[in-house]
């Protein structure tokens, strides 16, 4: 069939990408789905800042492709071998398709499944094909998904049944900004009742650590970023304390408010100095955790006496260290009792033709999640 896609065609374009428009909306062919895969209308996606880390070279993938993961939508037709799912099913995406047979997924872990690992790097689907075409050109597919298109084939281990009550904006953010922030918190971290915490970034991954931080029952939470925009909503979604990391005295005003710091920080920004300012505020025996995708150059050090001396810990969460088929219906339910509002992340809407203004947007910083709606 034919569809309407955001193709990325260029990696590194300049901002501002209203000007430059590194990605082009296409008229592209989408082949059925074959053995394991699903056919879904894509009925609402969000901009996420992995996307954006595409656009922009800090994540390397292979162009021409079609951007967009975090998605919601509605099952249209339904490959062999699927026999959990019905045409009519609503359904979010998760942006590590998981095999359920490899090392890590056999350990419960699917965030790091093997073959999911590599099909996301490759572009292709967990089957390691490709169903998207420009004529005789193959187009990459974005983490298994390449949402921002009005329909997309997916592997059937990419998406999760979902309530059909929640609305296609709000369960599109649960596949990657929210599973990986309250995620973080819940499941890499697994904070204790009570405990202090600061969020160090505050987009759509930052803000739902803030919220799974609430839900979790942290008694204490420092919010960092450098948008004073963010701050501000932070502190209506219910961060006790904000700070401006663009102050020089950042790391001494947290820590002499704290006590000598916090008992679980989180880096949500995926910049080298947010991990700094997360890692310098973690209090002794506390534990540093991020969720950042830097440019794979990067680097971060630390004083190495400080892990031994102050038995502290710094870890990684990728996913959240979900397994999403058992989280997602999970923090759903809890958005649905009001106890993780995640809806409040939502506070712009694009079309799909307004889609480089949409990451000139995000760039910005002032916005959390920006929908856009099909
Ligand atoms: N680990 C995972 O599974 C996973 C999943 C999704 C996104 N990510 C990554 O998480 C990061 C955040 O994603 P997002 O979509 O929430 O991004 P976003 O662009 O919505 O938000 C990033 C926030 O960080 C702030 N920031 C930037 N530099 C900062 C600094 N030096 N100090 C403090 N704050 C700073 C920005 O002002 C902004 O508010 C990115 O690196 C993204 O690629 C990781
Ligand atoms: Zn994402
Ligand atoms: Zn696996």
């Amino acid at each position: 069939m034919q569809i309407k896609s955001a193709v990325l065609r260029e990696i590194g374009a300049e901002a501002p990408y209203e000007k430059s428009q590194p990605i082009h909306i296409e008229t592209i062919e989408l082949d059925p789905p074959e053995k394991g895969e699903v056919l879904i209308q894509i009925k609402a996606a969000s901009l996420c800042h992995s996307d954006l880390s595409v656009i922009n070279g800090s994540r390397p993938r292979p162009v021409p492709m079609a951007l967009g993961h975090e998605a919601a939508g509605i099952v249209v037709e339904i490959g062999d071998d699927v026999f959990d799912l019905e045409v009519g099913d609503h359904v979010a995406c998760v942006f590590v398709p998981s095999c359920g047979h490899c090392g890590p997924c056999r350990e419960g872990r699917p965030a790091l499944c093997e073959p999911g690992a590599v099909s996301n790097t490759a572009g292709t689907l967990l089957s390691g094909g490709n169903r998207l075409h420009s004529g005789t050109e193959t187009i990459n597919h974005h983490l298994g998904v390449s949402a921002f298109s009005d329909h997309a084939v997916v592997s059937r281990n990419s998406i999760i049944k979902v309530d059909k009550e929640i609305p296609f904006e709000k369960a599109a953010l649960f596949g990657c900004a929210v599973i990986t922030g309250v995620g973080a918190v819940v499941n890499t971290a697994a904070i204790k009742l009570g405990s202090t915490v600061a969020v160090v970034g505050l987009g759509g991954v930052g803000l739902s650590a803030l919220l799974g931080a609430i839900a979790a029952g942290a008694s204490h939470i420092v919010a960092v970023d450098i948008n004073e925009t963010k701050l501000k909503q932070a502190k209506e979604l219910g961060a006790t304390e904000v700070y401006n990391s663009k102050n020089e005295n950042v790391i001494e005003q947290i820590r002499k408010a704290t006590g000598g710091g916090l008992d679980y920080t989180f880096e949500t920004a995926g910049a080298v100095q947010a991990l700094e300012v997360a890692y310098s505020i973690t209090k002794r025996g506390g534990t540093t955790v991020t969720t950042g995708l830097p440019h794979p150059d990067n680097k971060f050090s630390f004083p190495y006496v400080s892990l031994t001396a102050e038995e502290r810990t710094l870890k990684g969460s990728y996913v959240g260290s979900c397994v999403p088929s058992r989280d997602i219906p999970r923090y759903m339910s809890l958005f649905q009792q009001n106890r993780l509002p995640v809806d409040k992340l939502i506070t712009d809407f694009i079309t799909l033709d307004e889609i480089n203004k949409g990451f000139d947007l995000l760039a910005k910083g002032d916005s959390s999640r920006i929908i856009m709606k099909f």
